[in-house]
């Protein structure tokens, strides 16, 4: 499958912002307007924070590629994955032409960013499994459909998309397929990483405000084959990841056990949860998940979301969703509010 002819032409003919650092990063730098005696801030000097951050994102990509086995030249970061839907939408959908398509229920965001785009969404339902339903997509797929969006595990279902529907997907579709990652960390399978090498079309989308606990710094990355990554390399913003952010990374990355600790006790306390929160008469549906959080069912599930709100205890509305009515979405806390959250809902539904 050609890529470039699914590109929009005004990203084909796009000449990209160039700086001098595009080609020197040492040497007496007084190209880029910065402020050349130093920073302000001065708690953390060798961040060079008067300086712009390298706009190829060497570092990062060197220190992701590492780990995760992917070719540098196949990764490319954004600001979270939000910023990652943003550009891809504007590389490849006309506005108020080329459509997305988005099997729901799922995460909110593909939506938005297709609105803010204006582009048209055409939407077809996961099954009542929360799977792909390959004969709906065929019946409402059209060539105008530039993206598919995919969520595995996926939000706010928590379960992971049957990997060979997405791969039929990929051969099948003559669109870029995106599966979003953000919650595969809490899976014990199902990345569908590898297979950006067997899938040109193919881009997945991970984050680190999930499992690595970074929403604060708005790190996100996807890997995709390398005509894609350089086509998110030029239309995005020249230093759009922050220094303060790669520092952040850099740390973190060196607390792999810590990570995986929070791993472990949140699908400890999620199982807990689920246990527990079978016990109410009231609820009468706890989905599985492989994510950071459990889907229920209620009967009444307003009620419970308001007087939750009343005790200060923030869940999630979910059923305004297709399939989703009376769903209510809950992040699994630490122990404690863990268990708050249960005695609170003992008041609630008693
Ligand atoms: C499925 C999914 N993708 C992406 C995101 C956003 O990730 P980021 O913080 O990297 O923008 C979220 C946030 O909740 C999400 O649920």
């Amino acid at each position: 499958m050609e890529i470039k002819k699914l590109v929009r032409q005004n990203i084909l003919d796009l000449k990209p912002y160039t700086s001098a650092r595009d080609l020197y990063s040492n040497g007496i730098l007084l190209d880029a307007n910065e402020n050349s005696l130093g920073s302000t801030f001065t708690e953390i000097n060798e961040l060079n924070l008067n300086r712009y951050p390298d706009p190829h994102q060497n570092d990062l990509r060197e220190l992701i590629s590492n780990r995760l086995n992917v070719l540098k030249e196949n990764l490319f970061f954004g600001v979270g994955s939000d910023e990652i839907i943003d550009l891809l939408i504007r590389i490849f959908c006309k506005p108020g032409k080329d459509k997305i398509m988005i099997p729901e229920p799922t995460y909110g965001m593909y939506k938005v960013s297709a609105d803010i785009n204006n582009v048209p969404i055409v939407s077809v339902l996961l099954n009542d499994d929360f799977q792909i339903d390959l004969d709906e997509i065929e019946k409402s797929y059209s060539e105008s459909i530039k993206i598919i969006f995919l969520c595995s595990p996926n939000n706010p279902t928590g379960n992971l998309l049957n990997k060979p529907d997405v791969l039929e997907l990929c051969r099948k579709c003559n669109s870029i397929i995106i599966v979003d990652e953000a919650y595969i960390d809490f899976a014990e399978e199902g990345t569908l990483l590898d297979e950006i090498k067997n899938n040109p079309n193919l881009v997945v989308m991970r984050t680190f405000s999930k499992a690595w606990g970074l929403a604060g710094a708005r790190l996100g990355y996807c890997a995709a084959n390398e005509e894609i990554i350089k086509l998110l390399f030029k239309v995005k913003a020249p230093y759009n990841i922050n220094t303060l952010t790669r520092f952040a990374l850099r740390e973190a990355v060196k607390s792999e056990q810590l990570k995986n600790s929070y791993i472990k006790t949140i699908i400890e306390e999620r199982e807990k949860l689920k246990t527990e929160l079978a016990k109410f008469a009231e609820i009468s549906k706890i989905f599985d998940s492989n994510a950071n959080f459990l889907l229920i069912k209620c009967s009444d599930a307003k009620n419970v979301l308001q007087k939750l709100a009343a005790k200060g205890i923030i869940i999630r509305d979910r059923s305004d969703q297709p399939k989703l009515a009376n769903c209510l979405r809950i992040s699994v806390g630490t122990e404690e509010q863990n268990k708050i959250l249960l005695d609170a809902l003992k008041e609630i539904l008693k």
